[in-house]
């Protein structure tokens, strides 16, 4: 279905992540038939071009970026949608020509794929060359902020020009078909929903492990780590949809309401209950990737975490994401306690676990206990309940839109539901301030671990102390 007509202005426009996800994303849609005839994707960046020099960058990205090669004519046809302005985002070059191209009557949609940086400076410029009207959304991508006090710099300065229901604050995990169907699963099946509790769940694992390291964008990731890079935003994303309450609604607010109130219920934690690692080899080493020979930036991070509330306590959260991991593999385990008493004198039934593979192989699987088939007594095997959404749904369950596509359309449609509010950004710094600061004061070095491995040793003790342990990355 196509959503209404739009001038969507890109500025960052000649960027990486406009090359990489927003263009081949638009470009996905437009295949699909969602874009309508007229409209509009204007780049804007710094650069001196013509628009016909930027349809020929956006094709080159195209094909570039979106797996199945394109044939020429849809390419052709989707780059009539796109015009150029050379824009100065802190001068006043280009800002009149922007306004005099935009609309009337159609949806204005602005993506700040820019440094932060930049942010408040665009958002002065299109409020007072009255380019933004009330109707306008804009769209920020991450880094929002690097702690508590930046972040809410940041949303005061968009407030001044933007009201909450205008910003979109991306978190791309959001996007992930298999991230929304998490809320699927919790609240379409009367399966699950009675079980989810500290009563019947003995402890989560929240992992996303990436086989990527930081060379190309050390000097963003070395200010960063895996804390703000990641687990401020996606892990803490997961941990929400996995422990929030039912929202009444599927409805932004309701949703992001419930969402702020696991953040706020989280239990502050101590060094005891994290790990840092940093990949460190002869052949791929973090240190060289990030060009800085003493850097303490972790590049894997391992937390026990606690949700203080009546649901959960007594249910641990394990998270733990890192680069130059053994497989790029993110999957949410959620693992049932055993069962109270066995009435099998040959075998103590294993938890259940159900296990949500978010990517690559999106799927889930049930661990279930039966009995192993023979003649003798009444011992117990666990099998898996296997689910893979590609070979259950068909074509449609491999041919998974890319988080970008869904979220840019959902910013032309005016639904915030799998966008951040401003409080939850915040409230989540709140929580990851005081971890950042005692590491900084701490000034101690990540545990080193080798790439390829599957994080640093220290991260078994999380679970070794508590008779856990982690489930394999493979
Ligand atoms: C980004 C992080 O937000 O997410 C990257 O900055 C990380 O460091 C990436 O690699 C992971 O996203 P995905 O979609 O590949 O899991």
């Amino acid at each position: 279905i196509p959503v209404d007509e739009f001038d969507l202005v890109i500025f960052g426009a000649t960027g990486d992540l406009a090359h990489r996800k927003i263009l081949p994303g638009l470009f996905r849609r437009w295949l699909a038939g969602q874009i309508p005839e007229g409209a509009r994707i204007i780049g804007a960046a710094r650069t001196q071009q013509d628009a016909a020099a930027f349809r020929a960058e956006a094709i080159a990205a195209i094909k570039e970026y979106s797996g199945t090669p394109p044939d020429a004519a849809s390419l052709d046809s989707f780059a009539a949608h796109l015009d150029y302005i050379a824009v100065d985002a802190t001068g006043e070059t280009g800002w009149d020509t922007l306004a005099k191209t935009m609309r009337p009557g159609v949806i204005r949609a602005f993506y700040f794929s820019v440094a932060p940086a930049l942010f408040g400076a665009i958002a002065e410029r299109l409020a007072s060359h009255g380019i933004a009207d009330a109707d306008s959304r804009i769209v920020v991508e991450k880094p929002f902020g690097r702690d508590l006090e930046s972040a809410r710099a940041l949303n005061g300065t968009l407030a001044q020009h933007f009201a909450e229901g205008q910003i979109y604050r991306i978190d791309h995990y959001l996007g992930k078909e298999t991230v929304q169907n998490l809320m699927a699963v919790r609240f379409a099946n009367m399966l699950f929903e009675p079980l989810w509790n500290a009563q019947n769940i003995d402890h989560v694992q929240i992992t996303v492990a990436e086989t990527v390291g930081v060379a190309g964008r050390g000097s963003y990731y070395d200010q960063s780590g895996a804390i703000r890079d990641m687990v401020q935003n996606h892990m803490m994303q997961l941990l929400c949809l996995i422990a929030m309450e039912p929202p009444w609604h599927f409805d932004p607010d309701a949703v992001r309401d419930e969402k702020l109130k696991v953040i706020r219920a989280l239990a502050p934690i101590g060094p005891e209950d994290i790990v840092r690692g940093q990949y460190r080899g002869p052949a791929e080493d973090y240190r060289a990737d990030a060009e800085n020979p003493d850097s303490r930036t972790e590049s894997f991070v391992a937390l026990k975490v606690e949700i203080a509330n009546w649901r959960w306590t007594g249910t641990p959260f394990y998270l733990r994401t890192g680069k130059r991991l053994r497989a790029r593999t993110s999957e949410i385990a959620v693992i049932f306690k055993e069962p109270p008493h066995s009435i099998f004198d040959e075998s103590d039934p294993p938890a259940n676990a159900l296990v949500i593979k978010l990517q690559p192989n999106e799927g889930m699987t049930l661990r279930v206990n039966i009995k192993e088939p023979g003649p003798g007594g009444m011992r117990l095997v666990q099998v898996p309940l296997d689910m893979s959404f590609a070979e259950a749904l068909g074509p449609d369950g491999t041919d998974m839109p890319d988080a970008y596509e869904r979220l840019i359309m959902d910013v032309i449609r005016g639904n915030q539901t799998l966008f951040m509010r401003g409080d939850e950004v915040e409230a989540a710094w709140a929580w990851t301030d005081p971890i950042i600061r005692a590491w900084d004061e701490a000034a101690a070095s990540p545990e080193a671990y080798d790439p390829g491995s599957g994080g640093p040793e220290e991260a078994s003790r999380l679970m070794h102390r508590d008779n856990r342990r982690w489930r394999e990355i493979r």
